[in-house]
């Protein structure tokens, strides 16, 4: 078939997390983040009872990272700010000019080579001061949010063109506040992901304001959210599967995405109906889903210019299989659908994660529709392998491949798709798993204090595709050492 290419201004990069690989937990006026409380707390809670401290050690190692990028030849890196390192107590009466100057640096370093910065504001490290206030189940939150996207927005907004919000409002919400799988691991499984789900949501929309009516005509970027947006399609096309898919996928993203990017805002239909159901079954007066007030909704509609999506894997859902198969876990009580995975599907080191053919396709081409086509970056996408798999990384290639023709199938369906990053640069501290869980094209060697970087296989096949602007299944790296 005719070779496709990727448009020139299509966006390809990688993305990391500052939790995960910047290290330097307490250096130059950082403040205490909820992964450092809680790992330094309640450290079996990680699988190799590990912690972020040093982590990549990306602080004093930033000058290399952004040589990888160019080695990479990236176009663009999206990276997530540490509040506390900037806010160390979270509020914005108190700002550490020491982390303004570390960004700085970074941003500035990248920018000499023509490497687009894309700032994920939070991506999960929040200042403990404000946990210990109730972080996101307190509706402060949004304004403490806010607050503090005005110093992101005036002291990098004059460089950086793409801001992210949140990253991953499911697993902020329901793995944080619902379960024990994330700090602060709540497990308030009944209230905590939907009061969080709310608060968050407001929190974006006053954020994506602040960018809108201070900064917007000086600075002339966007600002945006990200979303996880896995695949939940049905096992068989019976109408009971297609309706227990529909309301897997609002409970997973819809209660993130539809106030936000839907035309009528609040939260998802089916899936309000189901909670107030088991909440009245329950013996509850009322749905345990706080309502928006019309003012809320209104604000919190519309509010973001374009819409990031965190792609891994999919899965196959059945309203008659048992539960038990179930990889990941619904939102307890509420959506209870039985989760498949194909035996033939490949699997990567991650329990939850396997190479689901088009579901990249399938994800971009429903929000499309849902959603009247906004404009859409892939902020990550990648693959996990064990720690003793090295360099040759044979499969995480072909992961990228075959995620990437699926990227070019999107294209191809009028998908207003700007871009791809990779999940990630570099190996970093997995959260719950620690580092018994590789996703870097580039490892790191972490017995070694300087951390040293190397390139996977995988490293030098992404390269090829990109800076080709085509996919060339022939090519083969020599194998690594
Ligand atoms: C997160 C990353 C994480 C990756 C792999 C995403 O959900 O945003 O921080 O490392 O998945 O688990």
């Amino acid at each position: 078939r005719q070779q496709r290419k990727f448009p020139d201004d299509f966006l390809f990069g990688t993305a990391t997390a500052s939790y995960q690989i910047e290290g330097a937990w307490n250096e130059d006026g950082k403040g205490e983040n909820i992964w450092d409380y809680m790992t330094h707390n309640n450290p079996t809670v990680i699988k190799d009872v590990s912690n972020g401290d040093i982590a990549a050690d990306s602080y004093h190692n930033y000058k290399r990272d952004v040589e990888i990028m160019r080695e990479l030849s990236l176009d663009a890196y999206r990276f997530s700010l540490s509040w506390s390192r900037i806010l160390p107590t979270g509020m914005a009466n108190e700002v550490n000019p020491a982390g303004i100057e570390f960004y700085n640096n970074y941003i500035n370093e990248m920018l000499k080579y023509n490497i687009t910065p894309m700032i994920t504001l939070y991506h999960w490290d929040l200042p403990q001061k404000l946990q210990e206030l109730g972080g996101f189940a307190n509706p402060y939150i949004s304004d403490w949010f806010a607050d503090y996207a005005r110093v992101v927005f005036e002291n990098f907004g004059d460089r950086v063109k793409h801001f992210i919000t949140f990253n991953e409002p499911r697993e902020i919400c329901f793995e944080g506040y619902g379960t024990t799988t994330k700090a602060p691991i709540l497990n308030a499984t009944a209230v905590g992901t939907y009061l969080c789900a709310k608060h968050l949501v407001i929190a974006h929309a006053k954020a994506y304001y602040v960018y809108d009516k201070e900064f917007r005509a000086s600075q002339g970027g966007q600002c945006g959210i990200t979303i996880s947006v896995n695949w939940f399609g049905p096992h068989t096309d019976s109408a009971e599967d297609q309706f227990a898919a529909e309301l897997k996928r609002q409970a997973e993203w819809g209660l993130y995405a539809e106030p936000i990017f839907s035309s009528e805002g609040g939260f998802p239909k089916e899936l309000s109906q189901r909670i107030s159901e088991k909440s009245a079954q329950q013996g509850y007066a009322k749905s345990r889903l706080p309502e928006f007030t019309a003012e809320e909704k209104a604000l919190v509609q519309g509010s973001s210019d374009f819409f990031g999506v965190n792609h891994y894997t999919g899965y196959l859902i059945s309203a008659t299989q048992a539960k038990v198969q179930n990889p990941v876990p619904s939102l307890p009580d509420d959506v209870d659908a039985g989760t498949i995975v194909p035996a033939e599907w490949p699997k990567s080191a991650s329990a939850w994660l396997t190479l689901s053919p088009n579901s990249i396709l399938y994800a971009l081409t429903h929000l499309k529709e849902r959603y009247n086509n906004p404009i859409f970056y892939i902020t990550e996408n990648g693959w996990s392998t064990p720690p003793e798999a090295g360099l040759n990384d044979d499969m995480r290639g072909t992961y990228y491949r075959t995620a990437l023709e699926s990227v070019l199938d999107t294209l191809d369906a009028g998908v207003n798709l700007k871009g791809y990053m990779a999940w990630s640069l570099v190996d970093n501290f997995e959260w719950m798993e620690g580092y018994t869980e590789r996703f870097g094209l580039y490892s790191v060697d972490f017995e070694d204090p300087a951390r040293t970087r190397t390139p996977r296989k995988s490293a030098f096949i992404y390269k090829h595709i990109l800076s080709n602007r085509f996919i060339d299944h022939t090519y083969e790296p020599e194998s690594m050492t």
